[in-house]
Formats: structure tokens, C-alpha cells, sequence
């Protein structure tokens, strides 16, 4: 406990204290799975220090247990509120963190976040995910290789991103698939694509974890970012985004998803440039060169 948590609680009403801990903790000694048992203790030992380090109040735990109750009543197989809480704590980045070890120059991981949908459309090199969805266009390439520096042929490199409204395709609710797509690296392990140039947008904020940013005086925005899972035999899967160097929310996202290595220069070409691929572009665009390194699986994560 801290000093000034401990000021004013007498040796006996302290003593009191720690023996409840100290018996919810040893209610677990006997369980028989040695990591489960691990786990209850470690999360018993520093909830009962958290509460009493606050000094926890009953009406602070009736508004916790309301919080949590709401979370769950606006959680469906659509919206997961728990991951956003889990998300907004910073928790779900010391997961990523934890399960994602330092591996030589191996491509540093973030969050998955909630909108990644399986079965993709796949495209060519050089295809356009976007599939209409509005914005700005952008060019992507970069090079797959091991952490040896060869190239990774064949990996399957998964994209999404939001629109300039900032809205991803399952938001609309009306079954359109943009702004997403699955394509391969060549067999130097290179790749290339039309994409959009990302742009900030709010995490959903219509529910209990919205309302604790708002009380906290957070912002929900994410900085702009376009996600990327990448998968190859004999390597680790790495879930990544890269994020808009200058991009102000930089140093706020409010997932706490930003990596210094994965802010990346989107280069801003004027209307009439001509494009790598001799693609005729109405208006700016962007450029931006990404090379992923991955770990080897055989590493923990
Ligand atoms: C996202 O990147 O899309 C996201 C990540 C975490 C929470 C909400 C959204
Ligand atoms: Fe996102």
C-alpha cells in the first residue's frame, strides 16, 4: 500500500485487512490446475491491494458492479465492450506486448481491434482493396523477409482499414465488403497495393466505456492506422498496424496502439504525378513503403 493510503488505518484495521486477502488467496491452494491456481492469486492478491489502496467506498463498488453489468447488456456477437474496456486499460496492448517477445528486427505487433472480417477478397499485386470506399488514394509496398533478412514468399497479407469518414464496411450495415482485402507476397517476397490513405476515428463511444473516457477527460479517438495481418508457414502471425507519420493523435491514441517502428512516412504526391503502376489518379495520393519483418514461430506467441 502506499503512504498515504495507509495514513490513518490503525495496526489492527490493517491487520484485519490482510488476513481477509491472505484467506481468499490460500482458497485457491488446492486447486489442481497449477496455472489456474497461479492466476486466481496473483488476481486476488492485487485486487484486494487495489481496493484497499483506494480506500475503495461502497458507492464506488455499487458504480463498478453497474459498469460492468451495462458492459456486458450492450455486448452481442457484434460488439464487445469487454475487449473495447480491455483495450481503453491498455490491457489488450501489454497482451500483444507480452505474447509478442523482441526477435532481432522482427516487425513490432498491436492491437487486432474489432473489425477484421474473415474470408477477404483476394487481389492481385498491385489490386486496389478499397472496392469503392471513399478516400484518398494510397499506394502500399514493402517486402516480406524473416528476421535472417530472406524474403518470405507466399505469405498471405491481410488488409482493412476505415474509410475517410471514418467508418470500416461492417459499420454500415448493409453487407458491403471495402476497404479490405487479402493478397500474397511475390516470390522475392515482395508486394504492392491500392489502398486509402488512413484518417482518424472514434473508438464506439455510445456505451459505459465511452462514458468512463468521457468522465476521464479522454479522447476515443484512434490515430489513423491501416491494419495488417500477416501470415507465412515457420512464421509467427503478426497482427500490426501502420500508423501516419505527423498524424497528431500520435501520442494519444486512445488504445495505446502506436509503436514508434510503425509510424511510417505517407508521402503526399500532387494531383497529375505519375503513379508506380501507371494507374491515372484523379486528384493527390499517397505513398508509403512498409517492409515486414517476421519472427520465426518457433518463439512463445
Ligand atoms: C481498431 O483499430 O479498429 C480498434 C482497435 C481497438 C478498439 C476499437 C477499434
Ligand atoms: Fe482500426
Amino acid at each position: 500500500m502506499t503512504l498515504s493510503s495507509t495514513r490513518g488505518i490503525s495496526p489492527e484495521q490493517s491487520a484485519r485487512e490482510e488476513e481477509l486477502a491472505a484467506r481468499v488467496q490460500a482458497s485457491f491452494d488446492s486447486c489442481r490446475d497449477p496455472r489456474l491456481k497461479e492466476l486466481m492469486q496473483a488476481l486476488v492478491k492485487h485486487l484486494h491491494a487495489f481496493l484497499r489502496e483506494v480506500r475503495l467506498t461502497e458507492e464506488e463498488w455499487h458504480a463498478a458492479i453497474e459498469f460492468l453489468t451495462a458492459a456486458g447488456r450492450i455486448t452481442d456477437d457484434r460488439r464487445q465492450e469487454f475487449i473495447l474496456l480491455s483495450d481503453t486499460l491498455g490491457a489488450s496492448m501489454q497482451t500483444v506486448a507480452i505474447n509478442n517477445d523482441v526477435r532481432g528486427d522482427a516487425t513490432e505487433a498491436t492491437v487486432f481491434g474489432p473489425f477484421f472480417v474473415e474470408g477477404s477478397p483476394g487481389i492481385e499485386p498491385g489490386g486496389d482493396i478499397s472496392f469503392g470506399a471513399a478516400g484518398e488514394p494510397c499506394w502500399i509496398e514493402g517486402t516480406v523477409s524473416g528476421v535472417d533478412g530472406d524474403p518470405v514468399p507466399g505469405a498471405r497479407i491481410e488488409v482493412w482499414e476505415a474509410d475517410e469518414d471514418g467508418f470500416y464496411d461492417v459499420q454500415y450495415g448493409d453487407g458491403r465488403v471495402a476497404a479490405r482485402a487479402h493478397l500474397f507476397s511475390g516470390e522475392d517476397g515482395t508486394y504492392r497495393f491500392w489502398g486509402i490513405t488512413p484518417t482518424p476515428y472514434p473508438v464506439p463511444c455510445d456505451g459505459p466505456v465511452g462514458k468512463m473516457l468521457e468522465a476521464t477527460g479522454r479522447s476515443p479517438m484512434r490515430a489513423s492506422h491501416l491494419h495488417f495481418m500477416v501470415e507465412a508457414p515457420g512464421c509467427r502471425t503478426l497482427v500490426t498496424h501502420i500508423f501516419v507519420r505527423g498524424d497528431a493523435l500520435l501520442g494519444s491514441d486512445t488504445v495505446f496502439g502506436v509503436r514508434e517502428s510503425l509510424i511510417k512516412d505517407f508521402e503526399r504526391r500532387p494531383p497529375g504525378t505519375p503513379t508506380p503502376d501507371g494507374r491515372v489518379v484523379d486528384g493527390s495520393w499517397t505513398q508509403v513503403r512498409f517492409d515486414i519483418v517476421l519472427a520465426p514461430s518457433d518463439v512463445r506467441g
